[in-house]
């Protein structure tokens, strides 16, 4: 189809995951069946401002981008936009990089742009709109944490990763008799430690939501011990603590970006360790959950994502994000999204069904 002039912009903001690829080549090939131009903003949102980095994408040269890891436009999760403060609070960008921004937009010559993001990036996305730049949100984060949508990209591909380490896992406990922890990605949210756990099999599942305590962990794995289960499989998301306790952190010195959480697993561990004097033994799977291809699952849901994004722009229907509403596409405020996350209800029906196989969330 000839060219009309229009011109979409897409970036892709805070941590990587699989998945952005695949609405990158939806975007680039639902607007090429329009006859727009694709523009391709590098480095998230940084890329608007000077010095701008963006080109032009024709999904004819893009290569196989449905199957492939990561992002050809790069992303941050720190620098000038830094929009999210942890657990969902939200901080003003500062008036001039929004202004400098609008500017980028403009001397791109961009119709619209596509924010893919999770809620630091929706943030952003959300104030440019009410700067009024046309803006359109995709829900992107392997944590699943994000309001108004009943699942992000990239969630199914972690939860893959994870559940294939737990089988790993499980064969080598078994072998040795021994506890394994397995200790997974999920800052405020155990969306994944949750859903890998019950289909690994795991025995143990210690999230953000429900504080642990030493006694109910250790009552499970000697429980298993006089069923004759001389192993356990134990599965704990970073941001999993004890009751009364704190998060273990890696690292608490960024100015401009979250702190890093990391270490929970080596710290159960060894209270396990000294409690019981099981041999333990603690794998961090950490960015492995990240990185690579999307499941057919998540390159489905990209591909429904992506392409809705340019019927939202096509509609004129600005500062929405695109959600799953059951089986459904729903378009809803960015607002809706943001500022709340969304964590896994501690008498939810996951945790439920965890319970009845009798698996110990260590409470
Ligand atoms: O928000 C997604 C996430 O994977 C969190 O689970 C994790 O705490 C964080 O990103 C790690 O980010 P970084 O890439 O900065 O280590």
């Amino acid at each position: 189809m000839a060219n009309d002039g229009t011109k979409i912009g897409i970036l892709t903001g805070g941590g990587d995951c699989p998945g952005l690829n695949a609405v990158i080549r939806a975007v680039v090939k639902a607007s090429h069946m329009r006859g727009w131009r694709a523009v391709g903003i590098r480095g998230g949102f940084e890329g608007l401002l000077e010095p701008m980095q963006y080109g032009f994408l024709d999904y004819r040269d893009l290569g196989p981008l449905l199957t492939q890891g990561g992002t050809i436009l790069g992303t941050t999760n720190r620098g000038r936009f830094a929009a999210k403060t942890g657990r969902g609070g939200v901080s003003r960008i500062p008036q001039e990089i929004l202004d400098a921004a609008r500017a980028g937009f403009d001397r791109m010559g961009l119709t619209a742009l596509v924010c893919v993001g999770g809620d630091g990036s929706l943030t952003i996305a959300q104030q440019l709109f009410e700067q009024g730049m046309p803006a359109v949100g995709v829900p992107k984060t392997i944590d699943n944490d994000l309001e108004a949508t009943g699942i992000t990209f990239g969630f199914d591909s972690a939860v893959r990763c994870a559940t294939d380490a737990l089988d790993r896992l499980h064969t080598t406990a078994e072998s040795h008799e021994r506890v394994m922890i397995l200790e997974v990605m999920g800052r405020h949210a155990g969306w994944i430690a949750i859903a890998a756990g019950i289909s690994g099999g795991g025995d143990v599942i210690l999230i953000p939501e429900i504080p642990f305590s030493y006694e109910r962990v250790v009552a499970k794995i000697q429980e298993r011990e006089s069923m004759g289960r001389r192993f356990t499989l134990v599965v704990a998301a970073e941001g999993a603590r004890p009751q009364g306790g704190d998060l273990v952190v890696a690292d608490a010195s960024a100015q401009d970006r979250e702190i890093r959480l990391g270490g929970v697993g080596g710290v159960v561990a060894r209270e396990i360790e000294r409690r019981t004097g099981k041999e333990t033994r603690v794998c961090v799977l950490g960015h492995l959950q990240r990185g690579g291809g999307p499941t057919s699952f998540d390159r489905l849901l990209c591909t429904r994502f992506g392409a809705e994004a340019v019927n939202l722009i096509a509609e004129k229907r600005f500062g929405l994000m695109v959600a799953l509403h059951g089986p459904d596409l729903a378009a809803v405020p960015i607002t809706e999204a943001i500022g709340r996350l969304r964590t896994v209800p501690a008498d939810g029906d996951l945790v439920r069904a965890g319970r009845a196989l009798g698996i110990s969330f260590g409470d």
